[in-house]
C-alpha cells in the first residue's frame, strides 16, 4: 500500500514536470500493483499447518478479527448455514481434547459447523453446499490467523460422534473442522508436505 501510494505521488510529481517517458514505467507499475498484491501471494505461500504452539493465550482482538474475516466469507445463495464456536477454557479445551489427537495444546480452537438443512441445494442434481460453506469460512480462518503471524492447522481428523456429546450446544450441527490457533512455538516448523504441491501442469488445465 505504501509502495502504491508512493507510486502515486510519483506520478503527480511527474505529470507535472512532464516527463513523458517516465511517466509510462510508472503507469506500467501501478498497473502490475493494481492487478494484485503480491502481499496476498507471499502470505498464502508463508502459511503452513503448525502443530506447535507455545501457551501465550490470543489476545480477543485478534481472536475477534478472526471471526470478522469467517463471518465475511461467502456463501452460496448467501443462505450462511455455518456457525463457529471459540473453544478457549482450560476445561472446554480439554474436553475437545478427548475428540481428537490433533489439537496440538493450542491456547483456541475455533470449530466450524454447518446446518445441511439451511443451506442453498443445487437444483440439478441435489447436492448440498452446507460442508462447501464451512470450508470456505475455514479458509478465511486459516488465513487471517496468517495475516495475524498466528500459527493454525485445519484439522478433520475428530471423533465426530464423541464431540457432538461431549459439546451438546452442537446438536444439531455438523462439525466441519477444527482450527487449533496460537502464536507458533519455536520448534514450529512447516512438514515436508508444505513443500509438495503439484505442477502447475499438472494442476490446471487451460481450455
Ligand atoms: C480438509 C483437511 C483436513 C486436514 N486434517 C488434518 C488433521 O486432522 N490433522 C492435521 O494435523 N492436519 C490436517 N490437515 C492439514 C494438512 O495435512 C496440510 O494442510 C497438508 O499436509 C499441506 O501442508 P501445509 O498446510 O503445511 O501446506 C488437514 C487439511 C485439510 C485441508
Amino acid at each position: 500500500m505504501t509502495q502504491k501510494k508512493s507510486l502515486l505521488q510519483r506520478l503527480t510529481d511527474l505529470t507535472r514536470t512532464s516527463h513523458r517517458a517516465a511517466f509510462v514505467d510508472v503507469v506500467k507499475q501501478i498497473e502490475k500493483h493494481h492487478h494484485g498484491s503480491e502481499d496476498f501471494l507471499e502470505l498464502v505461500k508463508n502459511r503452513y499447518s503448525c502443530r506447535n504452539f507455545n501457551n501465550r493465550p490470543v489476545s480477543d482482538v485478534k481472536i475477534q478479527k478472526i471471526l470478522e474475516a469467517a463471518r465475511l466469507a461467502p456463501t452460496a445463495k448467501n443462505q450462511q448455514p455455518v456457525h463457529v464456536w471459540v473453544v478457549k477454557s482450560e476445561e472446554a479445551l480439554a474436553r475437545l481434547k478427548e475428540t481428537s489427537n490433533s489439537i496440538y495444546d493450542a491456547p483456541v480452537v475455533f470449530m466450524v459447523g454447518c446446518k445441511p438443512e439451511n443451506a442453498w441445494v443445487r437444483r440439478y442434481d441435489g447436492k448440498n453446499g452446507a460442508e462447501t460453506d464451512a470450508a470456505i469460512v475455514g479458509t478465511h480462518i486459516l488465513l487471517e490467523a496468517a495475516d495475524l503471524e498466528l500459527g493454525s492447522v485445519w484439522v478433520g481428523s475428530f471423533d465426530a460422534a464423541k464431540l457432538s456429546e461431549l459439546f451438546p450446544e452442537t446438536a444439531g450441527w455438523t462439525i466441519t473442522a477444527l482450527f487449533p490457533v496460537g502464536a507458533p512455538s519455536a520448534e514450529a516448523h512447516p512438514s515436508e508436505n508444505h513443500g509438495k504441491r503439484q505442477s502447475l501442469e499438472e494442476f490446471a488445465t487451460e481450455i
